[in-house]
């Protein structure tokens, strides 16, 4: 069956020490094994406004770095939110966060900004908590594991079982 553009799911992420990433192209793996929706995985320094607008369903996938998103997710927001204002109100999205202890303050930012574009959250924020506290930990690569990963890939099934039957 041809793919309609009404299915398509963009998923914006950045990551530095790969832990985001691993939640995303999990999550980007479940939702891509229904047939019926488009998934673009993109990273957030290459989203312009009219991947945002082309979009109708997105995820933000970000690190927490020093209490808030990371700068890079933050300069796509910054780049996009104005041409973008009241021309996706009600569009689903859902959010993911790496955090080394918290996650809570990226959450709360997205959250905020994603208020004014109107935006209909469809499942909680998924927070994976890698136990990065120290330099030398907060540094390195991040390898997630499956128990780590299985809410991404449950909201990558979700998003797209709802994106595919027209729920949201
Ligand atoms: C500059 C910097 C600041 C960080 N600040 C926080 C923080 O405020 N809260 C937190 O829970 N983790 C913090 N961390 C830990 C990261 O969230 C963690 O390393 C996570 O794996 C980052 O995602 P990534 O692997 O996709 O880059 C920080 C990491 C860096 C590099």
């Amino acid at each position: 069956m041809q793919v309609t553009p009404s299915n398509s799911l963009l998923i914006i992420y950045h990551s530095m020490t790969r832990g985001t990433h691993q939640m995303v192209q999990a999550c980007a793996a479940a939702a891509q094994n229904e047939p019926n929706v488009n998934v673009i995985v993109k990273h957030a320094s290459q989203t312009e406004a009219s991947d945002v607008l082309n979009a109708n369903g997105l995820i933000f996938a970000t690190p927490e770095y020093l209490g808030s998103m990371s700068g890079i997710m933050k300069d796509c927001f910054d780049r996009t939110y104005y041409a973008c204002l009241e021309k996706i109100v009600g569009r689903p999205y859902a959010l993911m966060v790496c955090a080394g202890s918290d996650g809570q303050g990226a959450v709360r930012q997205i959250e905020r900004i994603v208020t004014g574009w109107r935006l209909k959250p469809v499942a909680p924020p998924v927070i994976v908590n890698v136990s990065a506290q120290t330099p030398e930990r907060i540094l390195s690569d991040k390898r997630l594991s499956e128990s780590q990963l299985s809410p991404c890939i449950e909201l990558g099934n979700l998003f797209a079982a709802g994106l595919a039957m027209g729920l949201f």
